[in-house]
């Protein structure tokens, strides 16, 4: 069995990588260079010539609030070159798992989504990752699509380092109260989709930590297991405008997974928990690289 996870650079992606060397499973994992997702006749070269079982397809256009003003970039990764890749999967006879977004709903109400729930992206990108799902759901008869919200990993960028970097110079930071979800550790989604992905459940699932927050509480627990005194000022989404509008409800329901087999998420309070002592670890190793 041989899988190509796509986009191993960033958060996701790095994870995925770490858990299939840890399996010992052969894996190649393709950077910008080797397969740039502008490119269609690169796209399908690679994939023709690598010819995996299994594409793991983490990599993305993943500025939401730049989206808005580079839609046709974020078009053209996020939803073409998905496109690409599940005809050529489908062609070369390989699973495809492609990573999407809560942001691909609407936002409205206090309810979790459920897999199938009516969709209605409030941005660009949500539009962009939304057509990259319908692509993939029908090209392929053999797919798994993740949807996976408010991620963090030790590699890349996320809204954790943000804030820790921010409490550095800051001794209150204005956080966002209203928007409400579950936040993803990388190292916790990236076993559960290996999983996933040797099954023959084919279809579409939520991935996240378990228990909900708020941007707000997120920051709340941040700083207060990294024994920080910098206070969070709850805002509205109304006192905080940014380029791309927002979901203020990204509660999704993960029952389906667990007929799947695939084992719950740990809560996010345990996930941050461990994710800020390999974070730890990671800076004490390598000082230059991980304080992204
Ligand atoms: N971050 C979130 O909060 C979040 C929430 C929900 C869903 N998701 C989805 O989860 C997946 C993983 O997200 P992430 O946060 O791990 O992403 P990320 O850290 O932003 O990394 C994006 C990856 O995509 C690669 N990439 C971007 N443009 C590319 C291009 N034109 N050609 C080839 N590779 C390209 C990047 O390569 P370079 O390193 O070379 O730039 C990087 O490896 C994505 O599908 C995303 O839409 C993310």
């Amino acid at each position: 069995m041989k899988y190509l996870v796509t986009g191993a650079t960033g958060q996701l992606g790095y994870d995925i990588v770490r858990e299939l060397e840890r399996r010992g499973l052969t894996y190649i994992a393709p950077t910008r260079e080797d397969m740039p997702l502008e490119d269609d006749k690169r796209i399908e070269a690679y994939l023709t010539t690598v010819a995996p079982d299994v594409v793991i397809h983490c990599a993305a256009y993943t500025a939401v609030d730049k989206a808005e003003d580079e839609a046709d970039i974020a078009w053209r990764i996020n939803a073409e070159a998905t496109a690409v890749i599940a005809r050529v999967c489908r062609r070369i006879g390989a699973v495809l798992v492609y990573i999407s977004t809560d942001y691909v709903f609407p936002g409205d109400g206090e309810e979790f989504y459920g897999v199938n729930a009516p969709k209605g992206p409030k941005n660009v990108y949500g539009a962009t990752k939304l057509a990259g799902e319908i692509a993939v759901h029908s090209s392929l008869e053999r797919y798994f699509i993740v949807r996976i919200s408010w991620v963090f990993g030790t590699n890349g960028n996320n809204f954790i380092k943000t804030m820790l970097r921010l409490a550095e110079k800051n001794e209150q930071v204005k956080v966002v109260a209203d928007q409400i979800g579950s936040p993803t550790y990388t190292a916790d989604a990236a076993p559960r989709i290996i999983d996933l992905a040797s099954t023959d459940y084919y279809g579409t699932y939520h991935l996240t930590n378990e228990e909900t927050c708020s941007w707000a509480e997120l920051a709340m627990e941040v700083f207060r297991l990294s024994k920080l005194p910098t206070l969070v000022v709850p805002i509205s989404t109304a006192e905080y405008p940014t380029r791309a509008k927002r979901p203020l409800n990204s509660r999704m329901d993960k029952k389906n997974l667990m007929s799947a087999g695939i084992s719950s998420m740990p809560a996010w309070q345990d996930a941050l928990r461990r994710y800020l002592i390999a974070l730890e670890a990671r800076q004490n190793q390598e000082p230059d690289s991980a304080g992204a």
